[in-house]
């Protein structure tokens, strides 16, 4: 008789009761969906980037489709983060579903005090730290983009909050790699890989960009195997951190790869907007290719990619 596999993962600290977790800018605080689906079955829902006043975005278009996969460019909007306080955290202390915060900032200053004010949110398990955005103090230089400046925001907010803080990395750097350690070595719990990566359309009847801010991040399966890589890479080099893999995740089967790569839990951004039920149906659907395959939990997926032999060098040196 083939026993039923457990779902429920524990990132060295951080649980949820299954490995799918909605992500962030792709489902609102899950106030906003909580009549259209059943949030019972989601591992946990990340929120919209939180920054320190009112944001109101950027210009319209916002969204583009392109092959396999969407341009967006939303430009952090979001209501800051005392309305956040007052109207998402009654819902989120509620829930029942774990949340992880995220936040987002211009300076290291910025990250630092919306730490402050969600750290004690009840319901938060856990900050991701938003670092794909511009640092007005250096250049607007992308955080993400150079280690130094990611471990500060990163040591600044953890030094500031017990609650553990997950680091979203940005593929459109040389090496990945480098970041991620940095942002370890400043007190990051984790890391969530990977955040859309910086493309452009064009409508060559009118000769204009298709979104009103010109360049916007690309999501969907288009980068997900951009996605893989990073964890792939990152997770050889850093075993014993937990890895949120991010990408293209629109069925189950697409999880399961970004584990095998490393991942100890994923999340589900774009698939969302086409079907609502999106996190939890990859949920349902990893229970049953663990149930077919006969293993336990995710863990038995985690990092198990079977290489060829002769690799000719480790490829997380590479770049
Ligand atoms: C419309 C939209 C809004 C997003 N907003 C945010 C955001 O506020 N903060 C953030 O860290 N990532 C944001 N993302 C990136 C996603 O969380 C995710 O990292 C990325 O889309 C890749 O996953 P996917 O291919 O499953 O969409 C956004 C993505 C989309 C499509």
């Amino acid at each position: 008789m083939m026993t039923e596999a457990r779902l429920d993962v524990d990132l060295n600290g951080v649980r949820f009761p299954n490995p799918v977790l909605a992500a962030s800018g792709c489902f609102g605080s899950g106030r906003e969906m909580a009549g259209v689906i059943d949030l019972a079955g989601l591992g946990g829902i990340v929120t919209k980037s939180v920054t320190w006043a009112p944001t109101r975005g950027l210009s319209t278009p916002r969204m583009a489709e392109t092959p396999s996969g969407m341009l967006n460019a939303i430009g952090l909007q979001n209501p800051g983060v005392e309305e956040f306080r007052a109207k998402d955290g009654p819902f989120i202390e509620s829930l029942g579903v774990p949340v992880v915060v995220s936040v987002a900032g211009t300076s290291v200053e910025e990250y630092s005090q919306v730490t402050l004010r969600v750290r004690d949110l009840p319901g938060v398990v856990a900050i991701e730290a938003n670092i794909s955005c511009p640092n007005v103090e250096r250049r607007n230089q992308v955080f993400a983009c150079h280690a130094d400046q990611a471990a500060e925001v990163i040591g600044a907010m953890t030094r500031l909050t017990t609650v553990p803080v997950f680091a979203k990395l940005t593929a459109d750097v040389t090496n990945i790699v480098g970041v991620a350690q940095a942002c370890v070595r400043a007190g990051a719990h984790g890391l969530s890989l990977i955040n859309t990566l910086l493309g452009m359309a064009i409508d060559v009847e009118t000769f204009r960009p298709r979104l009103g801010a010109v360049t916007g991040g690309l999501s969907g399966p288009a980068i997900r195997p951009v996605a893989v890589r990073c964890v792939y890479q990152v997770a050889q080099a850093l075993p014993e951190t937990p890895i949120i893999g991010i990408g293209g995740v629109t069925r189950a089967e697409d999880a399961v790869e970004l584990m095998v790569a490393g991942a100890w839990a994923v999340q589900v951004g774009t698939a969302n907007f086409f079907n609502p039920g999106a996190v939890a149906e990859v949920a349902a659907g990893i229970g049953e290719f663990l149930t077919r395959k006969g293993l336990a939990g995710p863990t038995d997926l985690r990092g198990k990619v079977q290489l060829r032999r002769n690799v000719p060098e480790p490829a997380h040196r590479r770049g």
